[in-house]
């Protein structure tokens, strides 16, 4: 019988045989194949929560590849909660870059102090009082559980969602399918193993269960997928509504004084890359702009072909560079060289621009400013 359309057999229906079948063969496959990645401890191997939660901080919005470089250097940086909750934000803006999504170095600045002065430096350990924490979300709360104190649950990414529709069939458009991947993961959650299985689902669809080519021939639970079956992997997840992620203009503004240093501001703390430094420039508008911009200070101002574009959650930014010679009063604050560059948050857009206008930047952190 169908519990609800479109999938067939909800792993709480699931007969038992059927359902240890599918974790033990998952569990086989993880323990052969997973990634040794720098947050991940071997199983029998006590996690320390701060390091999960910093990672999971981390994986929310930047690619497990980045994440990977710069894991080591920001725990070196900050081994504990009571370590980066002592930090100025501005340290931690620093030891964040290129990372991106500044506005979460934030929230883990805030979580460190609560975490230090609600729960004696030690993140909490149930699903519940870490989702109360800043910056942790229902999916940052169970991945935290599961990995580092062992709760039985399966959190639900964007990895796991697409599995679980393929596993399951669930053939609603993504929208609609939420609600049904979630009940589906509730079933998953196990109590032998639960950090190891909570992994195995994320690398599974990471390395196997691929968005568009699913390499169906490496994957231990081929046999038990219904879209594999029904040879409709590839149409699942059916996509939302199609929408293009609108666009966002603006100008950006290189400007060069006669010794070559460059101007850079600090963005706002609160908002888009708040805290980091970047190239001074226009507001951002739906309609691209129409003819050269107001600069912001006479000189020779020319501009540089192309453009720069920059993905955001909900926008992509496409900015036109100017390049300008100005005059600057003798120790006007922020002008910088290079060499002062490296002692910045520099956001991976600053950097874009740079790199644009010919300016290879310093490059990111290796704990190197200390106080
Ligand atoms: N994505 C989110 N959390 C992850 C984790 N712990 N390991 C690998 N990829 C992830």
């Amino acid at each position: 019988m169908q519990a609800a359309v479109g999938v067939q057999s909800p792993p709480a229906g699931l007969p038992a045989g059927t359902r240890a079948a599918l974790t033990a063969g998952l569990l086989a496959w993880y323990r052969e194949s997973a990634r040794a990645l720098p947050w991940r401890v071997g199983e029998g191997v006590a996690p320390d929560p701060w390091r999960v939660l910093v990672s999971e901080f981390m994986l929310q919005q930047t690619t497990v590849a980045t994440v990977k470089e710069r894991f080591a250097d920001f725990l070196a940086r900050f081994p504990d909660a009571a370590s980066l909750a002592a930090a100025d934000l501005d340290e931690v803006l620093h030891a964040w870059q290129g990372l991106g999504y500044y506005r979460r170095a934030r929230l883990l600045h805030a979580c460190a102090r609560e975490i230090r002065d609600r729960h004696g430096g030690v993140p909490p350990a149930d699903r519940e009082r870490l989702r109360a924490l800043p910056g942790i979300g229902p999916y940052t709360a169970a991945a935290v559980a599961a990995i580092a104190f062992g709760e039985p649950v399966v959190p639900v990414d964007a990895n796991v969602a697409r599995v679980l529709a393929r596993l399951f069939a669930v053939e609603a458009p993504r929208a609609r399918a939420t609600a049904e991947i979630r009940r589906l993961a509730a079933g998953l959650g196990d109590h032998r193993a639960p950090a190891a299985v909570a992994q195995a689902w994320m690398e599974l669809g990471a390395l196997v269960c691929r968005p568009r080519r699913p390499r169906c021939g490496s994957c231990p639970l081929a046999t038990f997928c219904l879209a594999r079956r029904r040879g409709i992997e590839t149409r699942i997840p059916v996509a939302g509504s199609g929408r293009r992620r609108p666009r966002r203009h603006g100008f950006a503004f290189l400007m060069r004084r006669a010794d070559g240093r460059i101007l850079l501001r600090r963005r706002p703390v609160e908002g888009l890359l708040g805290g980091t430094m970047d190239l001074p420039g226009s507001s951002w508008t739906a309609a691209p702009p129409d003819g050269p911009p107001p600069f912001p200070r006479p000189g020779r101002w020319r501009p540089l072909p192309g453009r720069v574009r920059h993905p955001f959650t909900h926008f992509t930014l496409e900015l036109a560079v100017w390049q300008g010679e100005v005059e600057a009063e003798p120790g006007e604050p922020g002008w910088y060289d290079r060499e002062a560059m490296a002692g910045l948050a520099l956001s991976s857009l600053t950097r874009k621009l740079l790199r644009h206008a010919g300016i290879e930047p310093p490059p990111a952190v290796r704990g190197a400013r200390r106080r």
